[in-house]
């Protein structure tokens, strides 16, 4: 009897261990590197894209909450400018996911004050993909809440190229002299230009690397690595990794 009476409910205790970390530091760039999906598919013998729909529950799972904990952006990196090597029918579903997402969820991320952002090449993905995404950053455009800044079609290496092909462009052109090129201004010509570098980076299903993703950016940010794969990564998870920031101690160099 007492059992029963001592047995909090479950949403009672995510909700104080929300305030809790919410009471604390709060990182205020997330990025996510969301791996894992094909293998979950795989687990289960259905085809790789079963993963990758499974995924985008999470997805909007994990935005609701970070929104809430007032994460100030929130990156997901969706699609490397390497995942055009993958099976043409994988990746023609991987650019329809964009639009499936926005067409369920678009209303709920209007409602809930988020703004849809994206960075990555934009020549490459099909314009069924891209107009999605376009006409949720537009419906977007006036919220104030978290940033949702989708990686699609994003890598690291040719974002540095580019900056580097513009810089000298801008040099030429008497824009810009060597002596003003800092850490700061060239920050200012990668496609993260509008947002500061993440302060957590969190990576699921237990590859323990980059993926060509925001090497530049990710020059001090706190690393947390899991080996649950993507679809089975839920708020508990996300809240461990918030926790586990909180106890780091972020010197960037300094004592
Ligand atoms: C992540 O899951 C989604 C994308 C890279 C688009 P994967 O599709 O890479 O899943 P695994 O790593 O093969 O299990
Ligand atoms: C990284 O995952 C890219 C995304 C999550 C979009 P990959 O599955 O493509 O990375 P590798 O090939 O394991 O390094
Ligand atoms: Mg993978």
């Amino acid at each position: 009897m007492f059992q029963k009476w001592l047995k909090i409910p479950k949403a009672e205790l995510l909700h104080k261990r929300i305030e809790r970390i919410k009471s604390m530091d709060i990182p205020s760039h997330i990025a996510i590197i969301m791996d894992g999906n094909g293998r979950w598919a795989k687990k289960r013998s259905l085809p790789r894209i079963a993963g990758h729909h499974e995924g985008m529950k999470v997805v909007r799972k994990i935005t609701m909450l970070a929104n809430d904990l007032h994460v100030d952006t929130l990156t997901l990196y969706a699609f490397s400018t390497e995942n055009w090597k993958r099976p043409k029918d994988e990746v023609n579903y991987l650019m329809k996911l964009p639009e499936q997402f926005l067409d369920v969820y678009l209303p709920e991320l209007v409602e809930n004050n988020v703004q849809v952002r994206m960075i990555g090449i934009k020549e490459q993905i099909p314009n069924h993909t891209l107009r999605a995404v376009e006409k949720a950053i537009a419906d977007t455009k006036e919220n104030t809440g978290m940033v949702l800044n989708f990686a699609l079609n994003y890598g690291s290496r040719l974002e540095i190229l580019n900056a580097i092909k513009s810089i000298i462009k801008d040099a030429k052109n008497g824009i810009i002299n060597e002596n003003d090129l800092t850490d700061e201004l060239f920050s200012q010509y990668l496609m993260t230009k509008d947002f500061h570098d993440p302060d957590l980076l969190i990576r699921t299903s237990g590859e323990i690397r980059l993926s060509n993703f925001m090497l530049w950016q990710i020059a001090y940010t706190e690393l947390w690595f899991t080996d649950v794969l993507w679809p089975d990564f839920n708020e508990q998870l996300f809240l461990d990794a918030i926790e586990q920031y909180q106890k780091r101690s972020r010197r960037f160099g300094g004592i």
